[in-house]
Order: structure tokens, then sequence, then C-alpha cells
């Protein structure tokens, strides 16, 4: 007989947004003419920017002949890509990462969601709280949690993010081995400082943890004095592994492309407590699971580093961000305290009220979709999340309808 893991069964219903999918599904159905305005999920809207369409279009036509035509492209990514990376995201900076540290995937969920994989199933795991699904799904999945109980699963290590401490929760006060931390963060909006990056990076190195590093969001920061990458703090390359992604940056949601860097001094160690490079176990894992992505999506992301495609990435990002601005500027003057939106596509509001129940109401009275904040986790409750990614128009009709529902 045929048994199923059961750790799946452990897992709330569904996956968070295709609970509101559902939802709003649903909403839709029983209000065919009512348009809706979507600022929940993070997903763009905008197109690609022109100089990657014109470097995905000329790879598509080297597809068509034979003597230029690729099958399948090396597992961790072609070189230029990787060596774009490493050059203009992290040497740049001042980071120290080679391209043979870099792994193009498609996408930075996939990525944060697998990298578990490559620990041992009683690893201690700290969770931020709120946070990306993502991270607590796959440990639950992976046995490395018991049951929910109160909305945590126990066994898990939540560590709080409130009002009071910027969202920035303090360092564990026990023990743990995998550390979760994003910034600029989903779903608050909240940014780490050097400072701040430096005493997890201690920690880490103190307890000979990880730190996964969620930094999908980097190219949103707009404050000189944040850093961009974990690697920029002295020491991170031998605790940290950090997730990056060109959805957010260059509007690959749909094209699909990112990269995680798994730097060569970055140990895990056995039972017999030998020291063991996870570049090399990512590798091995990589190079099992995962056959690349495809050979024009990856010219189109390496088109993001050319000087058209950084003009035109800034000018995205700056479009999202004046969006954020606008929505931040609105709720507050309605009286709703604020965080994010400044150097993240998220504002995150405090409702004052139950998390799902403001959602139902923007969606019932005014026709747009948020995201409840308690959808990311205990501490999201009260809250909800408001996304940027959406056209100006949109999102300033979106504004109007919600101060109206709210008056
Ligand atoms: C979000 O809305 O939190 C993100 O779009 C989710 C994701 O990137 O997977």
């Amino acid at each position: 007989m045929i048994k199923i893991n059961e750790n799946y069964l452990k897992l709330q219903a569904s996956y968070l947004f295709s609970d509101i999918a559902k939802r709003v599904a649903a909403h839709q159905q029983a209000n065919p003419d009512l348009k809706l305005i979507k600022l929940g999920i993070g997903d763009v809207t905008r197109a690609l920017p022109d100089a990657c369409i014109q470097a995905f279009h000329a790879a598509v036509d080297e597809m068509a002949n034979d003597a230029s035509f690729r099958g399948y492209g090396p597992e961790q990514g072609y070189d230029f890509l990787r060596q774009a990376i490493a050059r203009e995201d992290f040497q740049a900076r001042g980071a120290p990462i080679e391209a043979d540290e870099i792994f193009v995937s498609d996408g930075a969920k996939c990525d944060s969601g697998n990298f578990q994989e490559i620990f041992s199933t009683d690893a201690r795991v700290a969770i931020t709280d709120p946070v990306y699904p993502v991270y607590v799904d796959t440990n639950v999945m992976a046995g490395r949690s018991g049951g929910a109980h109160n909305g945590r699963y126990q066994g898990l290590v939540y560590l709080d993010g409130t009002k009071e401490n910027g969202f920035m929760p303090e360092l564990p006060r026990e023990p743990v081995d995998l550390i979760y931390l994003c910034y600029p963060n989903n779903p608050t909006g909240a940014t780490a400082t050097r400072e701040q990056l430096r005493q997890w990076v201690d920690y880490a190195r103190e307890n000979k943890a990880i730190i996964l590093y969620d930094a999908a969001y980097e190219a949103f920061i707009q404050d000189d004095s944040l850093p961009h990458s974990i690697f920029e703090i002295e020491g991170a390359t031998e605790v940290a592994v950090e997730f990056r992604s060109f959805s957010k940056t260059a509007g690959f949601t749909g094209t699909r492309c990112a990269y995680t860097v798994v730097p060569k001094a970055c140990m895990a160690y056995t039972d017999a407590g030998d020291a063991i490079s996870i570049n090399t176990l990512w590798n091995r894992r990589h190079t099992t699971k995962f056959n690349s992505v495809s050979y024009p999506v990856q010219r189109a992301a390496e088109a993001v580093y050319s000087a058209a495609g950084k003009a035109q990435v800034k000018d995205l990002i700056a479009y999202y961000l004046s969006n954020a601005s606008f929505i931040r500027e609105r709720m507050e003057s309605l009286g709703y305290d604020c965080i994010g939106g400044e150097n993240s596509p998220y504002i995150w509001i405090d409702g004052k009220s139950d998390s799902w129940e403001f959602f139902d109401l923007l969606l019932n009275k005014a026709g747009v979709v948020c995201t409840p904040g308690a959808g990311f986790g205990k501490c999201g409750e009260g809250y909800i999340r408001i996304s940027a990614f959406n056209s100006f128009e949109n999102v300033q009709a979106a504004m109007k309808r919600i101060a109206d529902a709210l008056a």
C-alpha cells in the first residue's frame, strides 16, 4: 500500500494566494459587471524592458538556425549570465561573489522552498512572523514541525515582528540552525540596516547556523545606506545563501528567471562534525533536479545589465514606487498607520480590525483586492498588505474607492 507523506496533512488547506484567488473568483462570479482592481499578489503589470525584449527576440531567432541552435544549457546557468550577475549585483557593491557561486533558476519561490532539502530534517528552523508562507510550508512538508496549534506549527521557532520592533525581530533566544530572513521584507516592506544584518551574521557564525536571505525586492531600495545583499556584510559568505529574482526587478514574473547565491565558503556539518561546502551539495541537487532556464530567457535576463537595460529597470522601479508612495499617503490620510512603500513595493497597513474582515470589506465595498496580513502569520493579524504593482490609473481609482468605502 502506497502511503502519503503525512506532513502534508499538517498544512493549512491551501496556499494563501490560492485561497485569495478562490475568494476573488467567487466574488467576480457573483458580480460579473464589477471591475475588480487587484492590489493583492505581488504580480507585475508592466511590459518587459525593451532591452530584454530585444535580447529575447534575438535569442529566439538563434534557435531558428541549426548553426546557432542550443539544446540543454548548463544546469547552473550560462556563463554569460552568471558572470554578469557576479560582476554587477555583487562585485560592484564590494560583495566577494564569483560566477561559480551563482545558480540560475526559474524562480526565487522554488529556490527558497527547495533549499531546505539539503539540510537535516532535525534542523531547528527560525521563521520571522509575519512571513512569506513558502518558508514555513516547505519546512512543514519536510517534517521539521509538529502540527499547527493556535496558528503556529509546533517545533518551528517564530521570531515576532511587531510595530514596536519595526518588523525586525530580535535574535532567537534558543539555539537555531536555519534562519529565514527577507529584506526588503515581504509582506511588511521593512528594511534591514547594515548593523542589523551584521548582528544576524555574527549570530550565525557563533552558532554554526545558516541564514537563507531572500533579497527578491532589493531593486526597490532607494536609501543608499541600506545593504542590497547580505554579502555586503563581512563574514556573510561563511553563513548565508541569498535568493534573487528578475521577477519584481524587471517584470519577469511570467517569463521566469531568478538565481541563488551559494558561496563556496558556506559550510554545514555532518553528524561527526565535518564541514561540507553547501555549494557542492546544492550543485549536486540542482544538476539532478533542474535542467536550466531556457536560453532566450537567460539572454533577456542578461540584458538587464546592459546600459539601456539598467536605465529601463530604474524607470520601472520608479513607476511602482510612485504608486507605493501614493497608496501610503492616501491610507495615512485616512488615519491608518503604514510602513513600507519607500524601499519596497508593499505597504503594510494596520487595519485596526480583523485582517480577513478588512480584506472582505475592501473586496465587497470597494472592489479592491488586497492581501490579509493574517495569511502571513499570527503577527500579521490586524494588518493588510497593499501591493503597488498595477497601473497608476488603477491605483488612483482603487484609493478613491477605498476612501469612499471607508467613509
Ligand atoms: C507575493 O505577493 O507575496 C508574491 O508575489 C509571492 C511570490 O513572489 O511568490
